[in-house]
């Protein structure tokens, strides 16, 4: 039999009943019922039934017999219509089987580690390590096509927009995004490594200056950091840079592929403009830098209060500069004490001293600190919570963000708890204006919170030259529900500029040009003012696909300790290797001198 297929699977309908078609794919079921064999055929469009006769197949009924699952087969047959009483109505072939005439065992299989269906309860690992049958399910196929939808749209839009997809250098020197660096050393260049990109960054502001105008790629980049279960070693940005273009103007640009991208893909409509939310404000009220605003819950400042109120604890976090900041639990009041004091331990556990709490009941506000306020202090943070009868209200006194990131986090376990997040949302805000710096104990020095090709908000220009940790970036982060799903800025295009930010960074003029002297080089030739983005894909996908890993949206990703099950990677290399490479394994010597230690 010419095993060559007419036809997919999942596609055979009642308009083909009579047909002579051949299938191909592999068995997901098979029923013996003694002369007849019923077998689930399975491709990537979908899943047919085939049916072998003995009376009709003798000459192959035996190896018919002999298929197991996961066989590889090709059956020719012709399209009949079930008896109504055998539709099948959870398929889009359930009221049409194959009568068989011909068969060819195109591939024996082994008994599969795990069900080849939806929703298998098999540790992750073992999917890993036979990732190839994972990723024959369909919910994992449906996750890979969607995957290549977005791809798809994004590339239609971008083009659509002018923008030109270029590709930039994956061996190359490291990239200041903040992660530790993938190397790979020179066999040619002795001593020498390449870092695999953080990001393209430096690659695509240099194409600014090239006069491309706007650029895009879909590029992988390789951070070796701790990893969660949003996070891989090597992950996908959707990149894009723009010259001549106001933050807002870029804002929009994101806002249109946005639009395109759940339109095209999950045919869903996206409002925008988007809302825009000053970091600092986005803090205030809801305790993060990538809020969740699919539910209300907003933080409360009582600080005033709290400053005028004989309640120690709370005075003596204010009177040294801390606040004190509350959530009203809508319906909290209902919360034994158990749960109260697993909130409180919750909160210890996120680094602060303890929770206080009040519950308020239809004559009196419940409250072991209650007896600390006066009636109309009471009052007023009721008022200002908007508490009503059978709310709990919790607050945290620390310093400003560390109240507000406790506080923060509460809110969203609290709302999935008490389910108060309506997941049917599409919540897209832009969060701006984010403190350029932090200061880093370790190595008494200024560090940037984006990367240091930021440009600083130009009202904040002159604290570069003063208090430098009050000044702000023209940095922009795309949160969608509560995920960060991209981040860029505007550029520093002035040479100048450029220098003095890495002076506050403590790199010395010789290190910036050790490290980026191409980038300032560069800007000397006549650069446009430009900006950008990058949007973490996977994460994106994962959002889009309703799943909860990036590993679930990946086709062959890393564990959570940064390994393939699959392939071993990574693993040793033989010594001829390893000397091409000029490169000598420290790990003996320092198993020695650890020993030695403990010996001593
Ligand atoms: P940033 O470092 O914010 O910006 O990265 C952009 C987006 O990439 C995603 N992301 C990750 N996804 C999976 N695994 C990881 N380890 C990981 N790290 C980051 C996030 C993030 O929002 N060059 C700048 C962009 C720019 O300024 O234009 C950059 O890389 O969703
Ligand atoms: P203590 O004096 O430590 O026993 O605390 C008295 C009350 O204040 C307890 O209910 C604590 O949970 C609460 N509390 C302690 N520290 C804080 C804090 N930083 N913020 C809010 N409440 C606190």
């Amino acid at each position: 039999m010419n095993p060559e297929r007419t036809h997919e699977c999942g596609k055979l309908r009642q308009e083909d009943i009579g047909r002579k078609v051949i299938v191909s794919g592999w068995v997901k079921t098979r029923r013996d019922h003694g002369g007849l064999i019923f077998i689930d055929l399975r491709d990537r469009s979908g899943v047919v039934q085939v049916v072998f006769d003995h009376q009709k197949n003798a000459s192959f009924f035996d190896q018919a017999k002999a298929i197991r699952p996961e066989y590889v087969l090709a059956v020719e047959g012709e399209v009949v219509a079930r008896s109504e009483e055998t539709y099948n109505p959870k398929i889009p072939t359930g009221e049409i089987e194959l009568t068989v005439t011909g068969l060819e065992i195109l591939s024996p299989s082994l008994t599969p580690p795990f069900y080849i269906e939806n929703n298998i309860e098999t540790d992750e690992n073992v999917r890993l390590r036979y990732r190839y049958l994972d990723l024959r399910r369909q919910e994992m196929q449906e996750t890979l096509k969607m995957r290549h939808d977005v791809f798809k749209a994004i590339r239609e839009y971008l083009d659509q927009r002018g923008f030109w997809e270029i590709e930039t250098p994956v061996l190359t020197r490291s990239t200041p995004e903040g992660a530790r660096d993938y190397l790979v050393p020179s066999r040619i260049s002795p001593g020498n490594f390449f870092a695999l990109p953080q990001s393209p960054q430096l690659f695509k502001q240099l194409l600014m200056v090239s006069g491309i105008e706007r650029y895009y790629q879909i590029a992988r980049c390789f951070r070796d950091e701790d990893l969660r279960a949003d996070r891989q070693p090597e992950f996908t940005q959707l990149d894009l840079e723009l010259s001549f273009c106001s933050r807002d103007a870029i804002m929009r640009e994101v806002e249109g592929l946005v639009q395109h991208l759940f339109e095209k893909v999950l045919d869903r409509k996206i409002e925008a403009p988007f809302e825009i939310l000053p970091y600092r404000e986005a803090m205030e009220r809801f305790g993060s830098d990538k809020p969740d605003t699919r539910f209300c819950m907003e933080i409360t400042d009582i600080t005033d209060i709290a400053r005028e109120a004989e309640f120690k604890v709370f005075k003596n976090i204010v009177s040294t500069g801390g606040v004190v900041k509350g959530l009203n639990v809508k319906g909290g009041g209902s919360f034994s004490r158990k749960e109260i004091d697993d909130l409180t331990h919750q909160a210890q556990s996120l680094g602060t001293g303890g929770l206080a709490w009040m519950v308020i009941a239809a004559e009196e506000i419940k409250s072991p600190i209650a007896k600390f306020f006066a009636p109309g202090q009471l009052q007023e943070i009721c008022a200002r919570m908007e508490g009503e009868e059978g709310d709990l209200l919790i607050f945290v006194a620390d310093e400003w963000s560390a109240a507000l990131e406790v506080l923060g986090e509460l809110r969203l376990q609290l709302a999935r708890r008490l389910q108060m997040v309506n997941e049917n949302l599409n919540r897209f805000l832009w969060v701006v204006e984010f403190p350029y710096f932090h200061y880093e104990e370790e190595d008494d020095r200024l560090s940037a919170n984006h990367h240091p090709f930021t440009a600083p908000l130009e009202e904040d220009l002159e604290l570069l030259d003063g208090d430098a940790l009050q000044a702000r970036s023209q940095a922009y982060d795309l949160v969608y529900n509560g995920v960060e799903i991209a981040g860029g800025s505007i550029r520093n295009h002035d040479r100048k500029l450029q220098e003095k930010i890495f002076g506050l960074l403590k790199l010395s003029p010789e290190e910036a040009y050790e490290k980026f002297g191409f980038l300032l080089e560069a800007f000397q030739y006549g650069a446009p003012p430009h900006g950008g983005i990058a949007f973490g894909l996977d994460r994106l996908v994962m959002l889009m696909a309703g799943r909860r890993s990036i590993r679930d949206v990946i086709a062959f990703p890393k564990t959570a300790s940064g390994n393939c099950l699959m392939t071993g990677a990574p693993a040793p290399v033989v010594a001829k290797q390893l000397q091409e490479l000029h490169i000598q394994l420290a790990l003996k010597d320092i198993k020695k001198e650890i020993d030695n230690e403990i010996k001593r």
